[in-house]
């Protein structure tokens, strides 16, 4: 861990006035302090630079003013200082609403609590007719009250509170993670740059140097209701205090809720569930349950497909980088391009399983599904005996604006994969299925230590409520309409993009270049994360709680990174 600390030295000439004189020029002191902190963190926040230099302006000219007037002796003079002061203050609550975003409740509270403070006291100082008059200004222009709450200390400790103000904030330390990280962990995930993130709250990360990010990724997907939702850490919590292992062979209680909010949410058809850990354990289970039913082998999946890493799942997906070092791999699968109807017909034999598709290829380009494409391939799969598979696993629980991607489209599926926004982050998987897939299925056909864990069913059941409670899924409907929205209008006339797609909260902006450089600018210098999706597009799957503002705060920063 790494401290910074302050002091804060009071003249012995203020030390020697009356009690809350020294108070209120010791706060100002601290303010000035933190507020430094608050401003140098601001600067690294796209589009809040001019709030950081309004801020470190107000906050200085709080403390001058004070300083100013412990020298003018007594009387009128000195009260006009103490007069300009409280304008200072004002202003600064101000710019401290401002800077909301960029800082986060916690730190405006404390900020806001300081400044109440240094109002009250202030307000002390200058006479007492003028008082109430400036009172009902303060009052106005804050529109909050000016309470004697006590003075709120997030990680500060205060000693000596006659002469000396220590300040102590405490940072994990960066360089050391990262490079513990990069010796230690197997590196074959590419890692952007040395940051370290260590929190995290609604749509923002935070990384061990206090500097926020807009998260527009969801942490590939799968936080869908940001970081720290009440519900959700409160039921893991919960269930971690309570019971955090059971295994499958016993009833519990957390499981069987969570496989009938599940279930509920599903189209009648689909009533049977296998819980697992992760997409491509999914993908997997789905490949071993549709051999069973079908009593058939082969796979046909699409070109442009990421159906996971594990040996079953990378067979299934496309891209040779991927697939081709680990042949040979499951025997029987083919490619078909996406949304070619003859290619798929050409494919499909009474040797064939399952097709198994995305309803909007995620990690290919944000490419879409075309009705005929999906609605022809049901249509063959039932006239050919094969089972439909479908994997929901980057586009379900909200993600394109309805629950699950295959509702566009009016699909009855014979399986779906299901993972990320399934625990909202939590990591868990499952696969859910028809009567007649159940019926194949017998004990010891599939299993897994972990699957339908308790801490797991308890974050799936709390994520499925909250989806409900709030109208997330509406929601994540009306907000990437309007994401798409000011996306095309701000980026109408930038040259770099060729296309903006996608439904729901999955934006895809295919550029007319490679996309590396942008994500990296746009997490560096306007402290933005995004995704790649293949090698040109700028990939977007915030958070469904993604609040107006914040799509704005996304878009300008884009916008600004793309030279819209
Ligand atoms: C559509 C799709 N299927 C499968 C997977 C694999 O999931 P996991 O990484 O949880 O194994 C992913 C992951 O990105 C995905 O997007």
């Amino acid at each position: 861990m790494k401290y910074l600390e302050w002091e804060v030295n009071v003249p012995e000439a203020i030390r020697q006035d009356s009690v809350w004189r020294v108070e209120a020029y010791r706060l100002a002191l601290f303010l000035a302090d933190i507020a430094w902190h608050d401003a140098s963190k601001l600067m690294k926040v796209p589009f809040s630079q001019r709030v950081a230099g309004q801020l470190y302006d107000s906050v200085g000219s709080v403390g001058a003013n004070i300083s100013e007037g412990y020298s003018r002796g007594t009387g009128r003079d000195r009260a006009r200082f103490y007069e300009y002061a409280l304008g200072s203050a004002r202003e600064c609550r101000h710019w401290y609403h401002q800077s909301r975003h960029a800082l986060g409740d916690e730190i405006l509270q404390h900020r806001l609590g300081i400044l109440t403070q240094i109002i009250r006291l202030l307000l002390r100082m200058v006479p007492d007719q003028r008082q109430t008059i400036l009172r009902e200004e303060i009052v106005m222009y804050t529109t909050s009250n000016i309470p004697d709450a006590p003075l709120p200390i997030i990680e500060g400790e205060e000693t000596n509170s006659t002469n000396t103000h220590v300040s102590r904030f405490t940072f994990p330390e960066r360089s050391d993670l990262a490079q513990i990280e990069s010796t230690i962990e197997s590196g074959v995930v590419s890692r952007r740059g040395e940051t370290v993130l260590v929190s995290g709250e609604g749509c923002w990360m935070v990384d061990s140097e206090g500097n926020r990010y807009l998260d527009l990724t969801s942490s590939q997907g799968v936080a869908m209701l940001g970081y720290g939702h009440p519900a959700l850490s409160a039921a893991i919590a919960e269930q971690a205090q309570r019971l955090h292992a059971c295994p499958g062979f016993f009833n519990n209680d957390s499981r069987a809720r969570f496989l009938e909010a599940l279930i509920g949410v599903m189209p009648g058809h689909l009533r049977h569930a296998f819980i697992a850990n992760s997409g491509a354990e999914a993908i997997d289970g789905c490949i071993k349950f549709a051999r069973l039913t079908t009593e058939r082998t082969g796979i046909v999946a699409a070109k442009g497909s990421f159906h996971g890493r594990t040996i079953g799942a990378v067979s299934l997906t496309w891209n040779p980088k991927y697939r081709k070092p680990f042949e040979p791999l499951l025997p029987g699968v083919s490619h078909v391009k996406y949304n070619d109807l003859a290619e798929l017909d050409a494919a499909i034999s009474d040797e064939t399983a399952a097709v198994v598709l995305e309803i909007v290829q995620g990690e290919g380009g944000v490419n879409l599904g075309e009705a005929e494409f999906l609605q022809g391939a049901q249509a063959l799969c039932r006239e050919r005996g094969a089972l439909l598979v479908i994997d929901e696993i980057q586009t379900g629980f909200g993600r394109t604006g309805k629950w699950f991607g295959f509702q566009h489209f009016g699909l009855e599926p014979d399986l779906i994969a299901l993972a990320k926004g399934v625990g909202a982050g939590f990591p868990m998987g499952a696969i859910v299925y028809t009567d007649r897939v159940q019926e194949a299925l017998f004990v010891g056909a599939h299993g897994s230590t972990f699957g339908g864990n308790p801490l797991a069913s308890a974050a799936g059941l709390a994520a499925i409520r909250a989806y409900q409670d709030e109208n997330l899924i509406e929601r994540a409907e009306a907000a990437g309409q309007r994401l798409r929205a000011r996306l095309e209008e701000t980026l109408a006339d930038c040259r770099v993009v060729r296309e903006i797609r996608g439904p729901g909260l999955m934006i895809g902006i295919d550029l007319r270049t490679k996309v590396g450089p942008y994500l990296k600018s746009l997490m560096e210098e306007y402290r933005v994360l995004t995704l790649p999706a293949g090698t040109t597009v700028l990939r977007l799957l915030p958070p469904l709680i993604i609040s107006d503002e914040e799509i704005e705060i996304g878009v300008a920063a884009i916008a600004a990174a793309l030279g819209g």
